[in-house]
This record gives structure tokens, C-alpha cells and sequence, in this order.
């Protein structure tokens, strides 16, 4: 393997891609994409680089118009002498639907991890949502790798937060609630949720009172609608605590998400740059670079 590797950039993921090539050291190079008229789409490389080790960074939200631009620019990858393409997506689409919740549903999360099997040697992503399904390797037959923000996250919270008292939405939270309360040598409390409906979300709170003096700091996931962060925040807010601080890995923010927010009364709202977004204040593009080299040693030889 070129010690190396060529990093490609694709359409609004500039500066998560830089952080990515920063740390690879190789070449950087940006995707040309261009939309026709009639929504079909062209994508162009730089034929003159050298591609025969890439990692094509391309977060996966909103998938369904960015998965066709990914697929041609690997395509054009292997034209221009790729031997191993792998996928740094920081945010990997598509990960919630993993059963037929109803009759009929088609599973999209095997299906979409099928069809990156297809095209990528290998993939690297940031805590994906797995929740019935325990890990990558039972979604994906090419090596996929999956880095914790958890570090980045405590990071920024001790440098940021005093006192802080970490809240978890759901009981799937705990899985990294604990972790990050752990990594801070601080306490965690963690809700229960019931989802009725896409916006829909109901929440009951363990006895808050008890940690009066610290600031929460609620963390998720992923912040969709905002119907979990602001039914959240409202039992926080309703047992006498500060403003909380709510931390999204994955900031998708669909709907008017920021402003029912604050007129919930959550403090500030940050994420990781996992999806471009203001909010980004957690960088974890070094953590993906280091996880995406290492797949390549270990596939091809370091
Ligand atoms: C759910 O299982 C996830 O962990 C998040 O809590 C959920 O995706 C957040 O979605 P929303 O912002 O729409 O409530």
C-alpha cells in the first residue's frame, strides 16, 4: 500500500474531508459533481491522480441524492486504476429502519448496507445506529469499521461544561451516556421514551431534583425531528434545572428543530461535524482518518 492514500472529497463534506486528508497526508481531490436540467447527474474526477488507494468521504444523510453521485465516483475510481476504494461516511443513512416494524416494510438498513458491499472495499463511519442489530459486521459482508465519538465528545465537555450531570432520552442512550458520564468522572441519569409517531415522542424523567447544582447536558444520537431532545428538555427544565446543553452526534435537524428547542428552554446545541451543520462544534474527522488507515493496513499491508 502508498503509506499515503488519495483522499476524495465529495460535494458538502470540504471540510470534514480536509480534516480526513490532513491525517491520510496524501492527495485531496474534489468530486465534480454537476446536476442536468433533468436531475440526472455527472460526476467528474481529476484523471491525473493517483487512485489506487482512496478514501471517499461522503456523510450519508439525507441518502437518497447522494448515494447515485457516490456510487458513479466510485465507478470512476476504479476506471482510473483504484484497487481499494473505502468509505469514510462519518454519518451512515438508513440505519434505523433494521426491521419490518409493519407488514411489508422493506428493511432498508441490509439493503443499503448490500448495496455498499457492492461498491466499497471497506467502510468507515461514526456510531451508527445499531440497535437490534448488535454491530456492522452483521449488516455488512466488506469490513466496516465504526469509531466512537465518545472521546471527542468528553473532550469537549470538560473543557466546556462544569459540573456536568449527563441525560440520556432513552435507554438506548445509555449504551453512551454511561460512557461519556464515565470518561468525565460524572453522574448519569437516563429517561424513557415512547415514540407514537415521527413527531410524537413522550417522555417520563428518573428524580432530577436530586442532581440540583450541576448542568445537564442531554446527549443523542441523533437529532431528527428534535421531538426526543425537546420532550428532554421539558423534564429537565421542569425540575428545576439549568438550561441543558444538548449534544447530538449526528445533527440532522429536519423541521424547525432549533427553534422548539429553545423555546423549550435547552441551552446550547452543539454536535459533532458528522453532518455539516452550525451546530458542529466537535471535530471528529482525526478519529475517522486514524480508523480509515488503519482498515487499509490492515486489508492490504501497512
Ligand atoms: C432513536 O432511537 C434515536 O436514538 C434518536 O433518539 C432519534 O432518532 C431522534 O429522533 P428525533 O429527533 O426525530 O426525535
Amino acid at each position: 500500500m502508498p503509506s499515503r492514500p488519495t483522499t476524495l472529497i465529495l460535494p458538502g463534506n470540504e471540510a470534514f474531508g480536509r480534516g480526513i486528508a490532513d491525517v491520510l497526508g496524501g492527495p485531496c481531490t474534489d468530486a465534480g459533481v454537476h446536476a442536468f436540467p433533468d436531475g440526472e447527474t455527472r460526476v467528474r474526477i481529476d484523471p491525473g491522480l493517483d487512485y489506487r488507494f482512496t478514501v471517499v468521504v461522503c456523510s450519508l444523510f439525507r441518502p437518497n441524492e447522494r448515494i447515485l453521485p457516490l456510487i458513479f465516483a466510485c465507478e470512476a475510481l476504479r476506471e482510473h486504476g483504484a484497487e481499494a476504494v473505502i468509505l469514510a461516511a462519518p454519518y451512515l443513512g438508513y440505519m434505523r429502519q433494521d426491521v419490518a416494524f409493519h407488514p411489508g416494510e422493506a428493511v432498508s438498513a441490509r439493503i443499503f448496507a448490500r448495496l455498499l458491499d457492492d461498491w466499497f472495499d471497506g467502510l468507515v463511519t461514526v456510531d451508527p445506529h445499531l440497535h437490534r442489530i448488535p454491530s456492522l459486521d452483521r449488516l455488512f459482508a466488506k469490513p466496516a469499521r465504526a469509531v466512537a465519538a465518545a472521546p471527542a465528545i468528553s473532550g469537549w465537555v470538560k473543557d466546556t461544561v462544569p459540573d456536568p450531570l449527563f441525560v440520556g432520552p432513552d435507554s438506548e442512550s445509555l449504551q453512551w451516556v454511561k460512557r461519556l458520564a464515565d470518561g468525565c468522572g460524572a453522574p448519569h441519569v437516563v429517561m424513557s421514551k415512547e415514540r407514537h409517531g415521527d413527531r410524537d415522542v413522550r417522555i417520563a424523567a428518573p428524580n432530577l431534583r436530586a442532581h440540583a447544582g450541576r448542568t445537564p447536558v442531554i446527549v443523542d444520537d441523533i437529532i431528527s425531528s428534535g421531538a426526543t431532545l425537546v420532550a428532554a428538555v421539558e423534564q429537565v427544565r421542569a425540575a428545576g434545572l439549568p438550561a441543558p446543553v444538548c449534544i447530538g452526534v449526528h445533527g440532522l435537524f429536519s423541521d424547525d428543530c432549533l427553534g422548539r428547542l429553545s423555546a423549550a428552554g435547552a441551552g446550547r446545541v452543539v454536535t459533532c461535524n458528522t453532518v455539516p451543520h452550525a451546530t458542529n462544534a466537535i471535530d471528529v474527522a482525526p478519529l475517522v482518518a486514524r480508523e480509515a488507515r488503519g482498515l487499509i493496513e490492515a486489508l492490504y499491508g501497512g
